[in-house]
């Protein structure tokens, strides 16, 4: 791993990091790493390669472990000014970027851009800023660097300005707007993402469409495409890892505390998603109260567990959507419960070994967001099921693209056919149940995390050989 200024090979840039520090009782630091495809890829490239993370730091902890210079190997944490960090990922990357190229803008309330947004822009520049003059830095000549996300968009260009030896990536791991609602940002900022990103040698999207979408927005408010290339990588479940996992002691011991809250002999809907806007799980209640309307054959037999991990709560429009996602969870407890039966069981408390607990027993899962770059939990349910699972799974899901075949597709819109998808559903023969998840699983691990990463590598270092 890369200890010295100017020796790193592989670099990764990201908002969020593979690590977190938080300050324990006794002055120490305890380290919490997390998991997600881009740790798996990047363990993959192996330790002799120089590589080094940059990310922010975001926690406190974060913030003394840069203090004290007791950060780990390979990862460089940037001790962004607070006020600067919030104004560029609250302010901008979540409450603006995120919102286009997920299209949740609700008119006529949003979006306003005004001076208060432009003070904003400058906060999410220097961030960007920050990021390229670190990479510049670190960075060997003719190293290849991969930078990630909607937080990140102006980073490739300024780097490439810093550094034009470098090999230079981007991966968006959101849609991307179509050019009509891409336009609806001022014109200059939406210029200046553009140039910011095709400042890359190489773009990365997670499905064709949303590099499609890029294109479009390239071709329209910028002059194409021009040098960079752009190529499409459908991030898949990790096979290896999740069955392992899955059958660790402590998933066993929330399986058993899940059959329990779920009552003998009932059939089970799963979600698990973060409590996140784009995931709609609003409506994935109110299509299961309409089936429990529709359907009252179902009334006791069924059980809707939703798993609603709290996110983003710096951000009233979050804080105010997980209130309502609560709020008509108890609606439906109290309109159908019985004494032994609640058709809702919401679980908010982020534990990813109940959520892996839920994939096992889950009879179907509903997947319904209103837009997603991929959506993971789509392609993990299958991989880990133990007696197969029926997906609901939204056409606005990256994931549709790879598992629409053997997914009930639903316009994530349309509540009464949810509905209808669910019954269905919970009706499937066991024999095509067990099919359908076993092409699911096959179509899921097609492009496993450290493949997926080392497909990227190659590719950026085809697209630019060496000087
Ligand atoms: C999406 C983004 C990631 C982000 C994650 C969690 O998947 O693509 O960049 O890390 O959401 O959101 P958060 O705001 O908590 O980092």
């Amino acid at each position: 791993m890369a200890s010295s200024f100017g020796a790193a090979q592989v670099l990764v840039a990201s908002n969020r990091g593979p690590v977190s520090y938080e300050v324990v009782d006794d002055g120490s630091l305890r380290a919490k790493r997390g998991g997600g495809g881009l740790v798996s890829g990047l363990s993959a490239i192996g330790p002799e390669a120089d590589a080094l993370w940059v990310c922010s730091a975001l926690s406190d902890g974060d913030r003394e472990a840069v203090r004290r210079g007791a950060g780990e190997d390979g990862v460089r944490m940037l001790d962004i000014p607070a006020d600067v960090h919030a104004d560029a990922y609250n302010g901008i990357a979540n409450s603006v970027l995120w919102f286009v190229h997920h299209m949740l803008y609700q008119t006529p309330l949003e979006p306003v851009f005004d001076a208060a947004f432009r003070r904003r822009w400058a906060s999410y520049e220097s961030y960007n800023r920050a990021f390229a003059e670190a990479l510049a830095e670190e960075a060997a000549r003719g190293a290849a660097v991969l930078v990630q996300d909607y937080h990140l968009t102006l980073v490739p260009g300024m780097l490439r300005e810093l550094r034009p030896d470098l090999r230079i990536a981007h991966f968006s791991h959101t849609p991307w707007a179509p050019p009509e609602y891409f336009a609806m940002l001022p014109g200059d900022i939406a210029r200046q993402l553009l140039r910011g990103m095709l400042g890359a040698d190489r773009l990365g999207f997670l499905t064709r469409r949303w590099a499609d979408a890029f294109t479009a927005c390239a071709e329209r408010f910028a002059d194409g495409l021009g040098d960079t290339a752009v190529g499409v990588h459908g991030l898949g479940a990790d096979a290896d890892f999740l069955r392992a996992r899955a059958h660790e002691a402590d998933v066993e011991e929330r399986i058993t505390a899940l059959r329990e809250e779920i009552g003998e002999g009932r059939r089970t809907i799963v979600r698990v998603d973060r409590t996140e806007l784009s995931k709609n799980i609003v409506r994935g209640l109110l299509a299961y109260r309409q089936l429990l309307d529709d359907r009252p054959e179902w009334r006791e037999r069924v059980v809707h567990v939703a798993f609603a991990y709290p996110s983003r709560q710096d951000l009233a429009v979050y804080r105010d959507y997980t209130a309502e996602v609560q709020r008509l969870a108890e609606e439906i407890n109290e309109q159908y419960g019985t004494p032994g039966w609640q058709p809702v069981v919401l679980h908010v408390k982020d534990d990813f070994a109940r959520s892996l607990a839920a994939y096992r027993l889950a009879d179907v899962a509903l997947v319904n967001p209103i837009r997603d770059g991929m959506n993971l939990v789509a392609k993990e349910v299958p991989v880990v099921s133990d007696a197969g699972c029926a997906l609901v799974l939204s056409r606005e899901a990256g994931a549709h693209e790879e598992l629409g075949e053997d997914a009930i597709t639903v316009n994530p819109y349309d509540v009464v056919e949810t509905a209808g998808a669910l019954h269905e559903a919970l009706t499937m023969g066991p024999g095509e149940r067990t099919d359908r998840t076993k092409r699911l699983a096959a179509s899921a691990t097609a492009l496993p995390p450290a493949r997926w990463f080392l497909e990227q590598l190659d590719a950026l270092r085809a697209v630019r050989p060496p000087a």
